[in-house]
């Protein structure tokens, strides 16, 4: 059953409704494996985000789906100032523990996490603008909620760009999932070596993709103890975005004059065929 794993919480009445999937703590424990280590994002995804980001001249950011941090640390490290928020205080927990541990170090002394929720981001934030938001990793497509709430969050992080900045949000090619019914299990993002298999479920409702299930299996052998299973599974679930009507909802979010450049697996949509993830850049006028 896809909502035994789901726990609900409400981070005030905006929020109320979203599940946080990590509630239980399985998924957030094994994290760290699954994207591998912290230093692994792949080479070509840091490029590309740091690449983007000084090109525009963004010098703070926003990381609305922070989680464990992996994102908003890569970008502390290369001189960023971030501003860090997630729903889950499982998730934060680790983002939390790695600000404290390297305090000493200005950038990460400077470094603002904060629980918030993208359905009353503009609210929990006291309404601060940033030369970028970014929201990655799959991330948005947690938010297995109403079109009008996905519609709503989607809006909220515009408020939170600055005029001129930018928003770079991405999500797996549900095209293809939906279609061809399994994902790719390599990763561009991750550099982990303990990912198996991703054992994908798609329910229909009236013939529509309603949801996506991701049963990830991880082989933990090299790492656990004496007695412990070297096999790991957790779950997630998604609202599978389409590419054609997740780029009409940002068009309609944003003024007519913003430009959306799509990105998949960072090179342009003409140079790739079935790429794993598409990454929206939407420049705000
Ligand atoms: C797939 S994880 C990715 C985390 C990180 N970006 C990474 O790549 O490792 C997605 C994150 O989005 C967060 N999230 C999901 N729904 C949210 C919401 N409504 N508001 C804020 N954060 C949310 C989850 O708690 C989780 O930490």
């Amino acid at each position: 059953m896809v909502d035994s794993v789901f726990r609900t919480r409400s981070l005030g009445a905006a929020a109320e409704g979203v599940r946080d999937q990590y509630a239980d703590g399985k998924a957030a424990k094994v994290w760290q494996v699954y994207i591998g280590d912290k230093n692994s994002r792949t080479q070509h995804y840091k490029d590309f985000l740091v690449g983007l980001l000084r090109k525009k001249g963004c010098k703070r950011i926003l990381d609305v789906a922070c989680g464990q941090g992996v994102d908003s640390i890569l970008l502390l490290e290369e001189g960023f100032e971030v501003f860090s928020i997630d729903a889950s205080d499982k998730m934060l927990k680790y983002a939390l523990k790695t600000r404290w541990n390297r305090r000493k170090d200005p950038a990460f002394d400077k470094w603002v996490i904060e629980e918030a929720n993208w359905l009353s981001l503009v609210d929990d934030i006291n309404g601060l603008q940033f030369d970028a938001v970014i929201c990655l990793g799959n991330s948005f497509a947690h938010l297995t909620s109403s079109v009008n709430d996905i519609k709503k969050a989607l809006k909220n992080f515009e408020q939170c760009v600055k005029p001129g900045g930018m928003l770079l949000i991405d999500h797996r090619n549900y095209d293809y999932i939906i279609d061809k019914g399994a994902t790719p299990a390599h990763s561009i993002y991750y550099n982990s070596k303990h990912t198996t298999d991703i054992k994908t479920s798609v329910l229909l409702v009236n013939g529509e993709a309603q949801m996506v299930t991701m049963d990830y299996v991880m082989d933990i052998s090299d790492i656990a103890s004496a007695g412990e299973d070297h096999e790991s599974h957790f779950r997630l679930s998604y609202y599978p975005h389409r590419l054609a009507g997740f780029t009409n909802m940002l068009a309609e979010v944003f003024d007519k004059k913003a430009k959306n450049t799509i990105y998949g697996d960072f090179k342009p949509l003409k140079e790739i065929e079935d790429p794993a993830f598409f990454i929206h850049v939407v420049e705000k006028p």
